[in-house]
């Protein structure tokens, strides 16, 4: 008899042998899940448009060749209805999109297409989907009419969004609400949908644009130091495991527990004490490149603001607290220590990375069930 792994255990065996579809798996937090969701013993199908960056997570883990990948574009709802009706998913986490909102200035009209009409694409894909799936839908913790204040962001608070990028999020979140109403509310419904919200999530094996540690890993990795604009910034940084998890938690509620969750929304953020300014998390983390510079110094500032940039955004995690019994569990020194080692492994051509991405989900899984279960 086999037994169960700490991670079947976490999320009690819901995976195992059950089909699940992840679309922008791909991208940073798509290759994470997907490779959790293997270890999960899923059979995992992916749905991405391309392979997003040169480098990629998916490529360093060798991922194409461990589940059935099929490229696709969300705003095309003929090849997602295709792909949903072949797979015939049991879960579906909804990640693809256009996610920086640097792109999302330049690109408005194609962030809003992928994010909005992607969404909306997924969602009609499974309305005509004549059999039963959990459904994860991903937005952003900036889908929130951020006021700046100084108290975390609930769930039922009201949405907004200043930026292209989060105003599609938010726009994404009213199509999912008027599907769910629309569709999937009645007690007789296959399909059971949540949405999640998380943000500034951190982890080896992003190199997306435009994103602070991305920029920095980037410099370094060519003996240059970053500059970095907002020092003074506070994000509420969190290990991209984190928010996974609560998905993973999610899902697997929404499975199992057919009377709660179905059309609810959760927020997946840091402990409070995890929110840092940008200076502080730059400094921690470059700790691990210090001696690839002469003096040590591995950036430098500047105040530039080339546009809008929301100052303050935390997230109230009570409702995932309560109701998912999910909580932040890796500290500061870790979520620092996770992200330097992978990437420094990386560069130095030290460790198969799927080895060390399975180590660092191996530390979480006992980390969490020491701490949560
Ligand atoms: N990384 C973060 O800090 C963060 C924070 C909040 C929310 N999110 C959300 O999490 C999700 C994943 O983000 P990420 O950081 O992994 O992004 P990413 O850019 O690394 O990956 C995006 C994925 O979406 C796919 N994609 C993009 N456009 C597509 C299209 N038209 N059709 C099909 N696939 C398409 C890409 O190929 C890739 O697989 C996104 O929905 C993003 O908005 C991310």
């Amino acid at each position: 008899m086999s037994v169960a792994s700490l991670g079947e255990v976490m999320f009690n065996n819901c995976y195992k042998g059950r089909r699940v579809l992840v679309t922008g798996h791909t991208g940073f937090k798509g290759s994470w899940l997907t490779t959790w969701l293997l270890r999960l013993g899923a059979d995992v199908y992916g749905l991405s448009n391309n392979i997003p960056t040169t480098p990629s997570m998916f490529e360093a883990l060798g991922l194409e060749s461990k589940i059935k990948h099929y490229v696709a574009d969300v705003r095309n709802f003929d090849a997602v209805s295709d792909v949903v009706n072949e797979v015939k998913p049991d879960f579906i986490f909804h990640l693809a999109a256009q996610p920086i909102v640097s792109v999302s200035y330049r690109e408005p009209v194609e962030t809003i297409s992928t994010n909005v009409l992607g969404t909306a694409n997924v969602l009609e894909a499974l309305r005509q989907y004549n059999m039963s799936c959990c459904a994860v839908i991903i937005t952003s913790d900036k889908c929130y009419d951020n006021i700046e204040c100084v108290w975390g962001y609930r769930e039922d608070d009201a949405l907004g969004g200043k930026d292209i990028y989060s105003g599609s999020k938010a726009a994404a979140e009213m199509i999912i609400k008027s599907y769910f109403h629309s569709y999937f509310s009645g007690s007789d419904s296959k399909i059971r949908i949540a949405v999640s919200r998380a943000g500034n999530v951190i982890g080896g094996g992003d190199w997306a644009k435009d994103r602070i540690i991305v920029d920095c890993i980037d410099s370094w990795s060519k003996g240059e130091p970053v500059v970095i604009r907002s020092p003074l910034a506070t994000r509420p940084w969190q290990h991209v495991l984190e928010p996974l998890s609560g998905y993973l938690l999610l899902a697997q509620n929404l499975a199992e527990k057919p009377d709660s969750f179905h059309g609810e929304s959760f927020n997946f953020g840091p402990k409070a004490e995890q929110i840092k300014t940008v200076e502080q998390l730059i400094s921690d983390l470059a700790f691990y490149w210090q001696d690839d510079f002469a003096d040590g110094k591995c950036f430098e500032v500047i105040n530039k603001h080339l546009f809008h940039e929301a100052g303050l955004l935390k997230l109230c995690i009570d409702k995932a607290m309560h109701k998912l019994s999910w909580q932040p569990t890796l500290t500061y020194e870790q979520l620092i220590e996770f992200v330097g080692d992978w990437y420094k492994k990386y560069y130095q051509g030290a460790q198969d990375m799927l080895v060390c991405t399975n180590e660092q989900i191996s530390f979480f899984e006992n980390n969490f069930s020491l701490l949560v279960k």
